[in-house]
């Protein structure tokens, strides 16, 4: 199947239930876990590997489904790097179809164009064959500009994964100088995640009725709305993702809290750590040769000379926070640019990765 189905005429149901969704808040974006496929191989006595291509054709239908609800980016978990621990026959299968599939995507760049989808790839994808690494790479590449919806698909991804590749940049930042100890920071920290050009998670779904995470999106899914979905994936169907979404209309008010209360509380840290540092400066400078300005010990602290310290503590602060700011986004814009270099080299990499129209890769 392709990317992009044929359309579907809504029954005059779907159109009630979507007017009736959109009166609310609308998710904008959703992340899915799509489990079940085996189960529903095994279930309708297929094989394994058609329970996966079956997995993919729904995976098209429901972006089409997303695309029409408004929900702008979608984030699915396509292999896991626990999943290279299944057998090799069923590792194999899953990377020829995503060949097969990236492949057709690359012959219908003029939908991806016409459907305005920008396709994201977010894992270790060095894990990966190198052939299957250059048509993700060409996907990326040809769809960056796209603008109306997102599409990043997590491949040879684990949450934990993601986080020990954050702690290796913000390290070595640290240790090139390029950023203190202390500005490390949850949105440092997030800004050094895969998902770093992802908007909120507002909608997590797992389907075939496991009630856990399995390492997605870990740390994006804290404000998160969870939807555990009984259906095995290949039988997810338009009334599923409605209920999901009626789920998150039902908690949205309590998220939106819990996501302000957390920005409140990121901003005090912020600002406790900001003042220590000033602090720590000025003790430094106190004892060091620095004592012009600010001689130790001065004045009390409601005497006039004592207000004018407070005002100059605030001053340096304020300071402290512009060269701090300064800093960290210089830093990220290098672990950024690191990241496109690598991506671009692999786009432009000489082999000739797409597969011709007449070529057919038969999945396992
Ligand atoms: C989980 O079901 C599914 C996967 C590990 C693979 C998901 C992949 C697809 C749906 C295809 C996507 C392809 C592209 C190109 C994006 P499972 O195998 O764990 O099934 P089970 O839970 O029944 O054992
Ligand atoms: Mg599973």
């Amino acid at each position: 199947m392709s990317w992009f189905p044929q359309k579907r005429e809504s029954t005059w149901l779907q159109r009630a239930c979507e007017a009736v969704l959109s009166a609310g808040p609308i998710p904008r974006h959703v992340a899915i876990i799509m489990d079940g496929n085996r189960r529903f191989a095994v279930k309708n006595s297929l094989a394994k590997s058609e329970g996966h291509v079956k997995g993919f054709d729904k995976l098209a239908e429901t972006l089409e489904w997303c695309l029409d609800l408004g929900i702008t980016e979608v984030t699915v978990y396509a292999f896991s790097i626990e999943n290279f621990k299944r057998s090799p026959d069923e590792v194999n299968c899953l990377m020829e179809l995503s060949r097969q599939k990236f492949a057709r995507l690359l012959q219908e760049k003029d939908l991806i164009h016409q459907h305005g989808v920008c396709v994201r790839i977010l894992g270790d994808i060095s894990r990966l064959p190198s052939d299957l690494q250059e048509l993700l790479a060409e996907a990326v590449s040809i769809s960056a500009n796209n603008k109306r919806a997102i599409l990043n698909v997590c491949f040879a991804y684990t949450a934990r994964d993601d986080m020990c590749m954050a702690m290796r940049d913000v390290a070595d930042g640290v240790k090139k100088g390029l950023i203190k100890k202390s500005d490390i920071s949850e949105y440092l920290f997030e800004k050094c995640l895969y998902t770093s050009h992802c908007r909120d998670v507002d909608l997590l779904i797992r389907t075939s009725g496991e009630i856990r995470l399995s390492d997605f999106l870990m740390w994006e899914s804290s404000f998160s709305c969870l939807a555990f979905v009984k259906v095995l994936w290949p039988d997810f169907s338009i009334w599923h993702l409605y209920a999901a979404i009626l789920h998150y209309q039902r908690n949205h008010g309590k998220i939106q809290i819990a996501r302000q209360n957390n920005a409140i509380e990121r901003q005090r840290l912020q600002r406790e750590s900001d003042l220590k540092c000033v602090m720590e400066e000025e003790e430094e400078d106190k004892s060091g040769v620095n004592t012009k300005d600010n001689p130790a010990g001065s004045s009390g602290k409601d005497s006039p000379s004592g207000v004018a310290e407070q005002k100059n503590v605030q001053s340096r602060v304020q300071h402290y926070k512009e060269v701090r700011e300064k800093r960290v986004e210089e830093f990220l814009r290098t672990v950024h640019s690191k990241r496109k270099q690598f991506w671009t080299s692999l786009a432009l990499s000489p082999s000739d990765v797409t597969l011709k129209p007449s070529q057919s890769v038969s999945v396992c």
